[in-house]
C-alpha cells in the first residue's frame, strides 16, 4: 500500500445543482494536503456552493466527491469551517472567549461544560490567532479584525485538518488583511492542515498561496498559482481586464487596467 496520504478533497465528473439549476460540472481535480488555497470566481459562479459540497451540506447530482480520504459527511470534525459573513450573524452579546469554545462544546454553551484539557485548548487557540488581548470582550465591542481571528479560532478549536474559510478578507482594511493572511499561512505551516479560502481579491494571498480552484464558465478547476495567475484566463473569468505586473522582487498583482 502507498504511504501516500489521499488529497485532501478530490472530484470526479462531479456536477452540482441547487434549485433544479445546475451550478457548476465536470469538476475533476485534486487538492493536495498541506496546500493553501484559493477559491476564485465571480459572484454567484458557486463557491459558497463547492464549501457546502466538502461539507456534506449539499450532494453532488453527478460524479463523486471525496474529502480527506472519504465521502463528505455533515459535521465532520476534521474540517473547520468559518461561513460568508459569519461575524455578522453571531449575538453581539457573546464573549469572544465563548465562542471560541463553541467550537469543542458544540451544544455545551460556555466555558464551565468544557473540561480543564478543553479549556487549556481554548486558551492556546485564543493565544495563537493573538486574540489574548481582547478574548474576554463581547464580539460587538470589537473591530472587524478581531472578530474575524475569533471567527478563526472557533474553527481551529478542534484542530481540524482541513481548514475553510469562506471570504474572511471581506470587509477588512489592508493590514487587517495582512494579518489574517499571515496567521493563515503560519497556521498551515506549523500544522500541516490543508487550508481552503473563498476570495475576491488575490493580491493580499498572492505571498502564501500554492494553488488555486476557479469556477470557469460554469466548471471548476483547480491548478498551482503559477499558472493560475495569468492575465488570459483571470480576465476571462472575471469578464473584466486584469493585470498581472511582476515587480523586481517576483511579486505578482493582479488589478483591473485598460
Ligand atoms: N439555497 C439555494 N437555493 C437555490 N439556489 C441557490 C441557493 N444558494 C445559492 N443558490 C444559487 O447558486 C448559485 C451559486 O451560489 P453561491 O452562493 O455558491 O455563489 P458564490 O460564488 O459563493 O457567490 P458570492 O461571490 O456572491 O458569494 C447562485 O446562482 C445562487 O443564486
Ligand atoms: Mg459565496
Amino acid at each position: 500500500m502507498s504511504s501516500e496520504p489521499e488529497p485532501a478533497v478530490e472530484l470526479r465528473s462531479a456536477a452540482v445543482s441547487r434549485g433544479g439549476r445546475t451550478i457548476w460540472e465536470h469538476g475533476d481535480f485534486a487538492i493536495p494536503r498541506g496546500a493553501l488555497v484559493v477559491v476564485i470566481g465571480p459572484n454567484g459562479s458557486g463557491k459558497t456552493t463547492m464549501l457546502n459540497v466538502v461539507l456534506g451540506l449539499l450532494p453532488v447530482s453527478s460524479g463523486s466527491v471525496q474529502v480527506l480520504g472519504s465521502e463528505p459527511r455533515r459535521g465532520d470534525p476534521r474540517i473547520g469551517y468559518v461561513p460568508q459573513n459569519y461575524t455578522a450573524t453571531v449575538g453581539n452579546a457573546v464573549r469572544a472567549r465563548d465562542l471560541v469554545a463553541l467550537g469543542l462544546a458544540g451544544d455545551r454553551w460556555g466555558l464551565g461544560r468544557l473540561t480543564a484539557d478543553e479549556r487549556e485548548r481554548v486558551e492556546a487557540t485564543i493565544e495563537a490567532v493573538g486574540a489574548t488581548g481582547f478574548a474576554d470582550r463581547r464580539m460587538s465591542t470589537l473591530s472587524g479584525g478581531q472578530q474575524q481571528r475569533i471567527a478563526i479560532a472557533q474553527a481551529l478549536v478542534s484542530q481540524p485538518e482541513l481548514l475553510l474559510l469562506d471570504e474572511p478578507l471581506a470587509n477588512l482594511d489592508m493590514r487587517n488583511q495582512n494579518e489574517v493572511v499571515e496567521l493563515l499561512d503560519r497556521i498551515r505551516s506549523e500544522s500541516d492542515m490543508t487550508v481552503v479560502v473563498v476570495a475576491h481579491d488575490l493580491n493580499p494571498l498572492l505571498s502564501v498561496l500554492t494553488g488555486a480552484v476557479y469556477l470557469l464558465d460554469g466548471h471548476p478547476h483547480y491548478d498551482e498559482i503559477g499558472e493560475v495567475v495569468d492575465e488570459h484566463l483571470l480576465t476571462h473569468l472575471y469578464g473584466t481586464r486584469i493585470r498581472v505586473v511582476h515587480t523586481a522582487q517576483g511579486d505578482m498583482f493582479t488589478r483591473s487596467g485598460r
